[in-house]
């Protein structure tokens, strides 16, 4: 039997490189990767192509490459790309794009990486958190759950992925253990006593390949995925165990985090406000157990830790 092909948006980063790693590690599970890129030569498309994937060009602000990418495939991973540009507006852009070409070519199912309409919980005239860009409260959220709308009004058989916070953002974002005027080590985060929903960020590609093997059982659903629920004075104490000194937990107020003035503090303050605010909401949301039935891989903190504490820079 020839395998259903599933296009990967973002296959050379963190969640389309999970999904293409999952499908490529079960050569039998009767999926093959397309993966798409804006640059067929890189190291990376290269080292997918190597593993036994398809790689195409294709740059999700283009439509017409989209299009192309996503003809004759059966199904899609779309996931857009807030951080490389900070705009809401292109976000729906390119989701537009990714719908619309889902459609173009019939995809049987198409996983569309989402989040909440924070406004929801949270109007505009809510003072709690101030309004960003005239229209959200936390754009890189609001404009992926505004775009939710051209994948149902096309009628695509899409399930909605509700994702976490990477604990890879320990590496890449800029969230990890800083040294204070102390010289010691505090992760810093307006959470208060809350749990945040977080996960390594491979994984949500493991359990997008888990919903896409139950076949249509989650079309027109939520799913949301989470590897821990955890507090930040026990990802701290993960953290300590891990690099073997101590890390402290510093519960900053969503207002300093919103001033510390790195691009993005005000949407990252707002968000994390928004977690902690509805905590038991947020959570319930991105139940742990289905997330480890859809990918038994499912990694804890302290696993992830195990393979990448000495990633974590910590100058
Ligand atoms: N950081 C977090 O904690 C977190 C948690 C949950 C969700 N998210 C969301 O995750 C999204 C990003 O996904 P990710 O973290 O998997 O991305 P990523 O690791 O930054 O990788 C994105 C990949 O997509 C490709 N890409 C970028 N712009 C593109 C474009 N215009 N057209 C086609 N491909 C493009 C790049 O590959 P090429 O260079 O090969 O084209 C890149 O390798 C964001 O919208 C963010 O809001 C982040």
């Amino acid at each position: 039997m020839s395998k259903k092909i599933i296009a990967v948006t973002g296959a050379t980063g963190a969640q389309g490189g999970g999904l293409a790693r999952a499908i490529l590690a079960d050569p039998n599970g009767g999926f093959a990767v397309r993966a798409l890129t804006r640059d067929v030569n890189s190291d990376k498309a290269k080292a997918l192509a190597k593993l036994g994937a398809e790689v195409v060009a294709a740059n999700v602000d283009d439509a017409a490459s989209v299009k192309k990418a996503f003809a004759g495939a059966d199904a899609a991973y779309c996931v857009t790309f807030f951080w490389d540009h900070f705009s809401p507006e292109q976000e729906k852009a390119q989701a537009r794009n990714l719908a619309m070409a889902a459609k173009d070519a019939g995809l049987k199912h198409v996983i569309w990486s989402t989040f909440e309409d924070t406004r929801k919980w949270v109007p505009l005239s809510d003072n709690r958190m101030p309004t960003l860009q005239g229209k959200y409260k936390v754009p890189h959220f609001d404009a992926k759950a505004e775009a939710d709308v051209y994948f149902t009004e096309a009628g695509l058989p899409v399930t909605f992925l509700l994702t976490s916070f990477y604990w890879d953002n320990f590496i890449f974002f800029g969230s990890g253990p800083k040294k204070g005027p102390d010289g010691k080590l505090a992760l810093t985060f307006p959470l208060g006593d809350k749990k945040m929903p977080s996960i390594a960020a491979g994984d949500i590609g493991g359990c997008a390949y888990g919903i896409f093997k139950r076949g249509s059982e989650f079309i027109g659903k939520t799913v949301g995925v989470a590897g821990e629920h955890l507090t930040g004075a026990q990802m701290a104490a993960e953290l300590t165990k891990a690099l073997g000194q101590p890390v402290s937990y510093n519960a900053v107020t969503p207002d300093v985090y919103r001033s510390f003035g790195f691009p993005g503090a005000d949407d990252l303050g707002n968000m994390f406000q928004f977690k902690a605010d509805f905590e038991s909401m947020y959570c319930g949301h991105r139940p742990l157990a289905l997330s480890r039935e859809l990918n038994p891989k499912l990694q804890t903190l302290a696993q992830w830790l195990a393979v990448n504490k000495d990633r974590i820079p910590l100058s």
